[in-house]
């Protein structure tokens, strides 16, 4: 027997069930996204037999350099999602400028932001790279949805998850009410319930940084990353590096094991900090699914979710994980005086 016979289609109805002012839009929205994203994982196993590895020749808003995969997940999941009516707009890492829903289809309540693959570095390396999500509802009235529904704090977001192109394909998904794990079974083609409830342990002995950017880490994670590599006294020995490249790897690893995962910014130059990953298709979907699982995400300086994003691209540092490890972080920079004691900026 099937160890469980929940498939995500399910689960997404019976959680919206649990809110009475349900109308059925967001279960209708998050099912054509695992439509989408079986799609990129057929595409993405076969990478290597079809020739569709290497670049297009593109820089994307971030100044990436955009690989064929990362446009055939940029359009798949567009086509999947543009007509269901349940969205007034998408923001993608792969798009400048917000993307409307065609005059010719229906405008919904929710905006869909989105990273179409994650971990694009990767690819030909065949290690595990994803697709990240937020779902937002819409704050102006209706019609097109405008710049103003997407730049939004964190903690306003309705769902976030990811899907995880690796040795399985995987969903992980919230709704505010914890953190939900499918895999999928390729023989039926159906995402089934593999991990329910993920509570990330209180500190983990993994720590994720990508240690070759030590010469621009500012003082509080120099000095943290230093306390890491000495024996904690309650193991003896000192934390492990696991640092994979992709977020959605990195990510999915703290959730399921503990520890941490950071990507500072940047501050060779200290008048202008360089932060790396995107607010509202990487950092702030990550930060809820840490949340809700238990843990705790951070910009070094005031929570993740409470950031007011001020632009589609705007990139923040990230510091989230097992709630102790987080919490000996933000200890390093009220000691360092980044952040006032017991005060959150
Ligand atoms: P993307 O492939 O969507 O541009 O994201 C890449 C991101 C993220 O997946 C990962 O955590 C980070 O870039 C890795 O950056 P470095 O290669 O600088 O470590
Ligand atoms: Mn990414
Ligand atoms: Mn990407």
């Amino acid at each position: 027997m099937e160890k469980s016979s929940i498939t995500v289609q399910r689960h997404i109805l019976e959680q919206e069930r649990k809110h009475q002012q349900a109308t059925g839009d967001l279960t209708g929205l998050l099912w054509d996204l695992t439509l989408a994203a079986k799609v990129v994982s057929r595409e993405v196993n076969r990478a290597g037999l079809a020739d569709i590895f290497g670049a297009t020749g593109e820089e994307n808003e971030s100044g990436d350099l955009v690989k064929r995969l990362d446009s055939i997940a940029q359009d798949t999941i567009y086509r999947a999602m543009d007509h269901g009516g349940h969205l007034c707009l998408m923001v993608s890492e792969e798009s400048p400028d917000l993307i409307p829903i065609p005059a010719k289809y229906p405008k919904g309540k929710y905006l869909l932001l989105y990273d179409p693959l994650d971990g694009s570095s990767n690819i030909e390396a065949n290690v595990s790279i994803g697709t990240i999500f937020s779902v937002h509802r819409r704050i102006t009235g209706s019609g097109d949805g405008t710049l103003e529904d997407c730049l939004r704090k964190g903690s306003e977001q309705v769902a976030a998850g990811y899907f995880l192109y690796g040795s399985s394909t995987m969903i992980v998904y919230t709704t505010g009410q914890g953190v939900y794990g499918f895999t999928l079974d390729p023989s039926i083609g159906e995402f089934m319930l593999s991990h329910d409830r993920i509570v990330t342990p209180p500190q983990g002995k993994y720590y994720s940084i990508n240690e070759g950017n030590a010469a621009g880490w500012d003082e509080p994670t120099r000095n943290y990353v230093q306390h890491l590599k000495q024996k904690d006294k309650a193991t003896g020995r000192p934390y492990s590096l696991r640092y994979i490249g992709s977020l959605v790897a990195d990510i999915h690893r703290t959730l399921v094991y503990g520890g941490i995962f950071l990507y500072p910014s940047d501050t060779s130059d200290p008048a202008n900090p360089k932060p790396k990953l995107r607010l509202l298709y990487e950092v702030a979907p990550m930060s809820f699914l840490m949340e809700q699982a238990g843990g705790a995400a951070i910009t070094g300086t005031q929570r993740v979710l409470d950031v007011q994003a001020t632009s589609l691209h705007h990139k923040v540092p990230i510091v989230l994980g097992s709630k102790q490890d987080v919490a000996t972080y933000e200890r390093f920079c009220t000691e360092s005086g980044t952040v006032p004691a017991g005060k959150k900026k």
